[in-house]
């Protein structure tokens, strides 16, 4: 995916740190709120280990409250996360498969978990989590849609600047076969550097589950699953959360 490899510096201009307060706020409550309180004893922070940090724009507003560590498949937006986040440990990994020998109280999967294409994978990721966390300890995975309300093709733009650039972003997605797991989704990046105007293309594959898919596959690797509504951005895109609870035992 060109937007987390040569487009990477695309990304804090497209999507920028300040857009995820709200979202870092609403996460940050809704763990105080299921944590047992002995995650905070003793002037304690809470470990969080977040899976696909991307450029950590959403890690940036939890750092000052958490003991964070990071993982992404990109090198290049590692970068862009240790830029922001300097304080927190990174990790070149795949949600799926990487172990690291720690324990946390949260693991924290946002948009990244989008690219968990079918039932195995998102096994795997939950099964990521279940090993790097302390029993009562929380998973909170943020897809972009649900089957169950998702409705295409759609297409969403806006436009934002930073010094040097204007960009346009303009994503379409569609779901070719309703019949199996995922949608498609196209995007293009119209740049304009003083002036002179240049187009970049990329095509994201994501995964597509209905809601009683997370819940089930929540509780079968043992959490007690939640879901809750959000406010999600541009009517389209997010508004969904899924909170699961370690069980103690197996
Ligand atoms: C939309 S970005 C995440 C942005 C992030 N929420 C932020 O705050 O900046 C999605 C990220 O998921 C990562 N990713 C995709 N598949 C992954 C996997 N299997 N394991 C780890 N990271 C993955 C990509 O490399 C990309 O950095």
């Amino acid at each position: 995916m060109r937007l987390y490899d040569d487009l990477a510096d695309l990304w804090p201009i497209i999507s920028p740190p300040e857009e995820y307060i709200p979202d870092a706020f609403l996460w940050r409550n809704v763990i105080l709120e299921r944590l047992e309180p002995a995650c905070f004893s003793d002037g304690r922070r809470p470990r969080l280990l977040e899976l696909g940090c991307g450029g950590g724009h959403l890690l940036s507003h939890l750092t000052a409250h958490f003991d964070a560590e990071a993982v992404d498949l990109s090198p290049r937006m590692l970068e862009l996360s240790r830029n922001l986040n300097p304080t927190t440990v990174h990790h070149l990994g795949d949600m799926r498969t990487i172990r690291l020998d720690r324990r946390f109280d949260v693991v924290a999967i946002y948009d990244a978990v989008n690219y968990m294409l079918d039932e195995a994978d998102l096994r795997a990721a939950i099964a990521t989590a279940v090993h790097h966390l302390n029993p009562g300890g929380l998973l909170l995975l943020a897809p972009d849609c649900l089957r169950d309300s998702f409705r295409g093709p759609r297409v969403i733009d806006w436009t934002r600047h930073d010094r040097q650039r204007d960009v346009t972003f303009i994503e379409y997605t569609a779901d070719p076969n309703p019949a199996d797991t995922t949608i498609e989704s196209v995007f293009l990046f119209i740049i304009n550097r003083d002036g002179e105007i240049t187009v970049e293309q990329d095509r994201h594959t994501s995964g597509l589950f209905p809601k009683s898919t997370w819940l089930t596959l929540l509780e079968a690797a043992g959490f007690d699953a939640e879901y809750l509504e959000t406010e999600g951005y541009d009517g389209e895109i997010g508004g969904h959360l899924f909170v699961g609870t370690r069980r103690a035992g197996p």
